[in-house]
């Protein structure tokens, strides 16, 4: 059993379900709790997972609930709830629908867990994660995004699969907007130390770039009814594990910038260290001249959602 009382996973559905899942068997909190508008699908996935126990040998009690109430006292939230893309959507296309279901969920949190950690993995991540925020109120390191983890993990299998390594030994980092501007760090990125740019070729190194940069809309488009589910989980619970055990990981997360890498107020992926109450620390990483243009670039991305949702009605 590890160091958490309860965790809030908001939304169940395929994201909400494998993450609660996840974080059971991984046994880092008393209970997981899944909510969820839709009546059963909370219930059920949390009754299901709950009857693995015995099996898989978990402690954590898994609960599921209709209702926002079931938010009393959690000391991290995840707010993975909204629509998923399609084939042909971007992540920017989801921007108004789910800032409305965002805004309720972060009244609710500031409302019943005024004291949680928040961790938002609703698209488009950076956007809705300020969003989130805004909302609630909380202190800013107290609230960030899942992003470049996810990012990162694909990057890192991308080029161990290229390379034929284990894929722990990839280490790098993806940052900037979880969206098309993303971006693989490759001045940051070694297998075990080698730097990768000294084992694999400049033509494949730009197609593993590319790759990782569609990564996302590649498993879209391969499920056609909704968007990944099993990377992105891994990569939430890695964060979750990492507030349980305040573990101090130098991890990529969508962070609040107050003038690290030249940017204010904004939510983006950064190098961030992350323990018990959030982002600890943002790194700020030197990068190579391209680097910085395509950082850039995506901030501005990022900032072109903002003023999209400061137009929103309401
Ligand atoms: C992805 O990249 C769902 O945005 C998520 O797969």
């Amino acid at each position: 059993m590890g160091g958490l009382g309860k965790v809030a996973v908001l939304g169940a559905g395929n994201i909400g379900g494998s993450l609660a899942q996840r974080l059971a068997e991984m046994d880092l909190a008393r209970e997981v709790t899944l909510i969820d508008i839709v009546d059963g699908l909370p219930q059920g996935k949390a009754l299901d997972i709950q009857e693995s126990a015995p099996i898989l040998g978990f402690s954590t009690r898994v609960t599921g609930s209709t209702s926002l109430d079931a938010l009393d006292g959690a000391d991290v939230v995840v707010e993975t709830a909204g629509l998923a893309r399609k084939p042909g959507m971007s992540r920017s296309d989801l921007l108004s629908k789910n800032a409305a279901i965002v805004k309720g969920h972060a009244e609710a949190v500031r409302d019943h867990a005024p004291h949680a950690t928040v961790l938002v993995v609703t698209n488009p991540v950076d956007v809705m994660t300020y969003w989130f925020r805004q909302v609630c109120g909380f202190p800013a390191p107290r609230v960030f995004g899942e992003s470049g983890t996810l990012d990162t993990a694909r990057f890192r299998w991308f080029v161990a699969d290229a390379l034929k390594v284990a894929p722990r030994d990839v280490v790098g980092f993806v940052l900037g907007s979880h969206g098309d501007t993303m971006v693989p760090v490759l001045s940051l990125t070694s297998v075990a130390g080698v730097p990768l740019t000294k084992l694999l070729p400049a033509d494949t190194l730009a197609a593993i770039v590319q790759r990782s940069k569609q990564g996302g809309g590649e498993i879209v488009n391969l499920l056609k009814t909704g968007s990944a589910f099993y990377a992105p989980t891994a990569s939430q619970a890695e964060l979750v594990r990492a507030l349980a055990h305040d573990e101090h990981r130098l991890l990529s997360a969508s962070a609040h910038l107050s003038g690290e890498f030249g940017e204010k107020n904004v939510y983006i992926g950064v190098p961030a260290v992350i323990g018990r109450s959030g982002v600890e620390r943002i790194v700020e990483v030197s990068l190579s001249a391209e680097e910085k243009t395509a950082f850039a670039a995506s901030v501005k991305a990022v900032r072109d959602d903002l003023d999209l949702l400061a137009q929103l009605p309401g």
